[in-house]
């Protein structure tokens, strides 16, 4: 073992870094059980600082789509970075990668880069107010931090605000409204009071109630176009998951606007907004810029993870994965008779534990499942490493954890 081992690693990052990571979600919870750390990924597997091997469910909280280390995406990153890594004039993969996002997301005429979603939520809110010259803005779902901005909507994924929103100054939070996931009549309510200054409308999808988005993003469509207001998609979890072209494609409804990044280059860091040529083309003078958009790692990566996607059946994979783990899943809390379940099969799924179950049961389970090797999230992402042999692996491990409860 190296001095870099697990509790090293706690101490080192307790003491330097506000909450212990730089991504609130990522920050272990249940030590020594769960890992404080991981320093290397192969497939579908992950290792901490003390050597522990992990199948992961968390895949970096979505981006890495296709497993860690993938050789075709390090190869084509490993090519570009003998060649340079970011310029002081665009790249030409910014045209490449830019043409192939139109050719498979509907709503896409043009397209910008950035590095992470919450900024691209915010370019795609930018732009609406822009050219409707408005001023509110409807959130349904966590959209980034940047965005956090409404007492009613969502400070992370899966947590609401509260009424203090520290850091916020209450004339911006008064322009934000947050609606929960197919609540119409809340929304009818907003329309109602905001309409004619309703700029934009953004929403990410619940994945426990995915569903109803057969029938919600045309009610959404048509409730944009009763105000006149821009209709935003937040694809970063959808994207490249549901439908290579999220839930615009699954659902057969288009967006004026969406915003993708988890997917998209699995793992490096970038996001896309991109949407309707005339509403794009106001970035001519409402400014959004940043010096690492184009940057020619993230591009290389991106342009050979569009080819896997294009060619491999990636999303047919993440859908049959998807389902063979979270079905026996369920079987193995009805066989050991726990209060948790997930809700659908979809290819990123939630867990949800019985309201009043023990107060401690959702630690316990925690604490289990990776003593066992098995690292999920509020619920898991499916990669398209997740073999079938490491599948059945993961659910035996997931077994011999429920078995202890
Ligand atoms: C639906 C959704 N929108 C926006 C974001 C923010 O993306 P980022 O963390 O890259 O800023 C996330 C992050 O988890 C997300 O799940």
């Amino acid at each position: 073992m190296t001095d870099l081992d697990n509790q090293y690693c706690w101490e080192l990052q307790n003491r330097y870094i506000p909450g212990g990571s730089s991504t609130c979600s990522k920050r272990a919870q249940y030590l020594p059980e769960e890992p404080p750390v991981i320093v290397r990924g192969e497939g579908c597997r992950v290792w901490d600082a003390d050597g522990r091997e992990f199948i992961d469910f968390r895949c970096a909280l979505g981006p890495v789509s296709l497993g860690y280390c993938h050789p075709v995406i390090n190869q084509a990153i490993r090519e570009q970075l003998e060649k340079g890594i970011v310029f002081g004039y665009p790249h030409p993969l910014e045209g490449e990668v830019a043409q192939m996002l139109v050719e498979i997301i509907p709503c896409a005429e043009k397209v910008r880069f950035l590095k992470t979603g919450g900024e691209a939520i915010a370019a795609a809110i930018k732009i609406a107010r822009a050219v409707t010259g408005r001023n509110h803005v409807l959130q349904i779902g966590y959209n980034g931090w940047l965005n956090s901005l409404s007492p009613t909507g969502m400070v992370l994924p899966n947590q609401s605000a509260t009424q203090s929103l520290p850091g916020i100054p209450a004339a911006l939070s008064q322009l934000h409204h947050g609606c929960r996931w197919n609540q119409r009549e809340d929304l009818e309510a907003v329309g109602q009071q905001f309409g004619s200054d309703l700029a934009a409308i953004v929403v990410a999808a619940d994945y426990r109630n995915l569903e109803d988005g057969r029938t919600f993003y045309l009610w959404l469509r048509k409730f944009a176009d009763q105000y006149g207001a821009v209709l935003i998609f937040d694809e970063i979890v959808t994207g490249f998951r549901l439908a290579i072209g999220g839930v615009q494609e699954y659902f057969q409804v288009t967006p004026d606007l969406a915003v993708f990044a988890k997917g998209l280059a699995n793992g490096m860091p970038l996001s896309v907004y991109c949407g309707k040529a005339e509403l794009m083309d106001v970035l001519e003078s409402a400014t959004v810029s940043t010096t690492y958009g184009g940057d020619a790692l993230s591009l290389a990566a991106a342009k050979a993870c569009i080819g896997i996607y294009r060619t491999e059946p990636v999303i047919e994979h993440f859908w049959q994965a998807s389902r063979t783990l979270w079905s026996a899943f369920n079987l193995l809390c009805r066989k050991y008779d726990l209060p948790l379940k997930v809700e659908n099969y979809a290819p990123f799924s939630l867990l949800t534990f019985d309201p009043d179950c023990p107060a401690n049961f959702r630690e316990q389970f925690f604490r289990a499942v990776c003593d066992a090797g098995v690292t999920l999230y509020n619920g898991g992402y499916v990669c398209y490493a997740h073999k079938s042999a490491d599948l059945e692996e993961a659910l035996q491990r997931i077994d011999s954890a429920m078995s202890k409860l």
